[in-house]
């Protein structure tokens, strides 16, 4: 059969649509939780970068929301049988799901995205403003030759170094920190408040990688917007390559209602709407018309 040039293999038409139920739901700083749930199947095949939606089976709020894949779980053999996902409270989704016990279930919908690319590189730099460090860690994982994801289960070659450079309001927002230290990344924390790390934004402590790059180098950022935009041309003024995971709110994340679309260039410099669902998250940060 001829390949269809308007269709991607990660597009969703094979997307799993599954019930699952709650293993844990706890708290790991402030204002943000760690969400696992069992689901074997997509554990298996979800790759980093590629996000899952969850909604609640209740009529408000109606619609689901986007979460990265923080990490999948592993039994005793190695097998996946879950997936955690990592969320700050913050609006009307997550003040519920912050009450759900362990048991309660919940409808979940995925693996969705392009994810990341397995591109080679031998120092990977992920940027992380807010609660953008949550697709970094099966990332870091993956490239450090810790774990490896997809079905069939697909080959990165080890990078020589990993780094984080992770900013937030203060200390006490710093999700997982210790998820990234245990599994051998580099740290680079900054904090508005100076309470953990270089006081000041996270461009600050990307600059001096940028500036003296000590290996070839590849940055992928996640987090809001103003802070893209920071990494973005701080990259393009270094000529290093720069990954962006936009996290554009979305309502069905499969394609269909175009609630996600933001404004990606082409080859000749005009743009058009793309869907983030499927034609990203993750973006060349060149591309992306701000
Ligand atoms: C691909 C992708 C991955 C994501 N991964 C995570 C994750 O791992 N952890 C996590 O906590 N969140 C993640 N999000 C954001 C998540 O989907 C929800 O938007 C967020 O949890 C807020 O939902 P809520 O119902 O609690 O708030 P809402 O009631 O929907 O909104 C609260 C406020 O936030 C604004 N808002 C809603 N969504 C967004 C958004 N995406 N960006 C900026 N402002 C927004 C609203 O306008 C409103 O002012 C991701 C989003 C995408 C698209
Ligand atoms: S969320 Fe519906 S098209 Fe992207």
């Amino acid at each position: 059969m001829m390949p269809n040039p308007l269709h991607a293999s990660h597009y969703p038409d094979a997307a799993l649509h599954q019930r699952v139920n709650i293993v844990e739901n706890v708290r790991i700083a402030q204002a943000t939780y760690r969400l696992r749930f069992a689901c074997p199947e997509l554990a298996a095949r979800i790759l980093p970068g590629q996000f899952l939606m969850l909604r609640l089976e209740r009529n408000d709020p109606l619609i689901g929301r986007a979460f990265a894949l923080y990490q999948t779980v592993l039994s005793e053999t190695g097998e996946p049988w879950g997936i955690d996902v990592v969320y700050l409270v913050k609006g009307k989704f997550t003040r519920e799901l912050v009450n759900c016990p362990p048991g309660q279930s919940l409808m979940v919908w995925g693996p969705l995205g392009n994810g990341f690319p397995a591109d080679p590189i031998e120092h990977l730099v992920l940027v992380a403003g807010g609660i953008g460090q949550t697709p970094f860690l099966p990332l870091a994982a993956e490239f450090l030759g810790k774990r490896r994801y997809g079905q069939p289960a697909r080959t990165v070659p080890p990078a020589r170094r990993v780094s984080l450079c992770y900013g937030a309001r203060t200390a006490d927002l710093l999700a997982g920190v210790e998820d990234f230290q245990a599994l051998g990344v580099e740290l680079h924390l900054a904090t508005d408040d100076g309470s953990r790390g270089h006081p000041g934004l996270v461009p600050d402590v990307l600059r001096p990688l940028l500036e003296r790059p000590e290996l070839p180098l590849r940055v992928v950022a996640c987090g809001p917007e103003v802070m893209l935009q920071a990494v973005a041309k701080l990259t393009s003024t270094w000529g290093v390559s720069c990954q962006v995971s936009l996290e554009t709110p979305m309502a069905c994340g499969i394609g269909i209602c175009f609630s996600c679309v933001t404004r990606v260039k082409d080859d000749r410099g005009d743009w058009d709407w793309k869907r983030t669902c499927v034609e990203g998250p993750v973006f060349d940060a060149r591309r992306i018309a701000w």
